[in-house]
């Protein structure tokens, strides 16, 4: 019997350097799609996966955060007394119940590794999820779930993955598979950009993660790696000695937002999938190449 995944971790404390200056005052997590922050989508993804309890790690002047997934009775109440019914739907459509979120600071970002570990007191000794706030990955399942349900058939540790653009693999953590057949294989090893040619798979760690609760005790004493950060990638190639770790090639599309192009194309593909704004954004879209 597998312990059921109650809690994710969503690390955010990052300096969005490839969104400045727009992350400067703004967490880029926040930042919107068509007109819901990132963040929108990516906690209805972790309750949509059964979560209960999400743990964000946060940085300095990021307090937004938290006053977004807040009560907000001044805007509320404006918009009832204006019989905005459906507005006022879409403003609490992301508060949950209360005590469904923590937020731990990181004090400095030492890298994914060790924003991961800052939740070790809040996760306890049980399994939980990781989830990378500025990958929005659109799947139905959504990919949470599919991570889930591969953990609830082969246990230990899932690492969801998919293939990287053509000539890219050094850019990311790629992993190594036993054999690949299927979409749910075990793993043999993993690798924080490798370098171009060495790369054991074109397969990179795309952002959805499952994982045992003794990955803290690996964090605790991890050293620094790739770009001078504290990896969670190394973290989990040295879990890898003690514990299964199974890649699943999730069955979605994904959107790295934290980058310009990727969240210029979220908004246009979300924007597409909207029925009231599908047609206006093509229109706008084919007016533009035109131009
Ligand atoms: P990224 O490296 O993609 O995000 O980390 P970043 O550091 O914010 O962006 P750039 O590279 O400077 O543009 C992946 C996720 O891990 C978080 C980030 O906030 C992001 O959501 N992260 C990263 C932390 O929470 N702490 C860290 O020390 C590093």
């Amino acid at each position: 019997m597998t312990k059921r995944v109650r809690k994710a971790v969503l690390p955010v404390a990052g300096l969005g350097t490839r969104v400045l200056p727009g992350a400067k005052t703004t967490p880029k997590n926040l930042l919107n799609v068509v007109d819901r922050p990132i963040l929108s989508y990516i906690v209805e993804e972790a309750r949509a996966a059964g979560i209960e309890h999400l743990v964000f790690i946060v940085g300095r002047g990021q307090g937004a955060i938290e006053d977004y997934f807040d009560a907000n009775p001044e805007v509320e109440g404006a918009l009832e007394a204006k019989g905005k019914a459906d507005i006022l739907a879409e403003v609490r459509r992301d508060i949950g119940p209360p005590g469904e979120m923590s937020f731990v600071r990181q004090m400095a970002p030492l890298g994914l590794g060790h924003a991961v570990w800052c939740a070790r007191h809040v996760v306890g000794d049980e399994p939980f999820a990781v989830i990378l706030p500025d990958m929005l990955m659109a799947a139905e399942p959504p990919a949470l779930a599919q991570a889930v349900a591969a953990y609830e058939k082969v246990g230990g540790n899932i690492v969801v993955v998919e293939p990287a653009p053509e000539g890219e693999a050094h850019k990311y953590g790629i992993v190594a598979l036993e054999k690949a057949a299927g979409r749910l294989n075990r793993m043999t090893g993993m690798v924080e950009k490798p370098a171009p040619g060495t790369e054991p798979s074109n397969l990179f760690i795309s952002g959805r993660y499952i994982l045992q609760p003794e990955i803290f005790e690996v964090l605790e004493t991890q050293e620094r790696g790739a770009g001078g950060e504290i990896q969670l990638t190394d973290g989990m190639a040295a879990l890898m000695k003690r514990q299964d770790f199974h890649a699943l090639e999730y069955d979605g599309t994904t959107f790295d937002c934290g980058d310009k192009i990727g969240l210029l194309r979220a908004n246009i593909a979300f924007a597409l999938r909207r029925p009231e704004l599908a047609a206006p954004a093509r229109r706008m879209i084919e007016d533009l190449l035109r131009a």
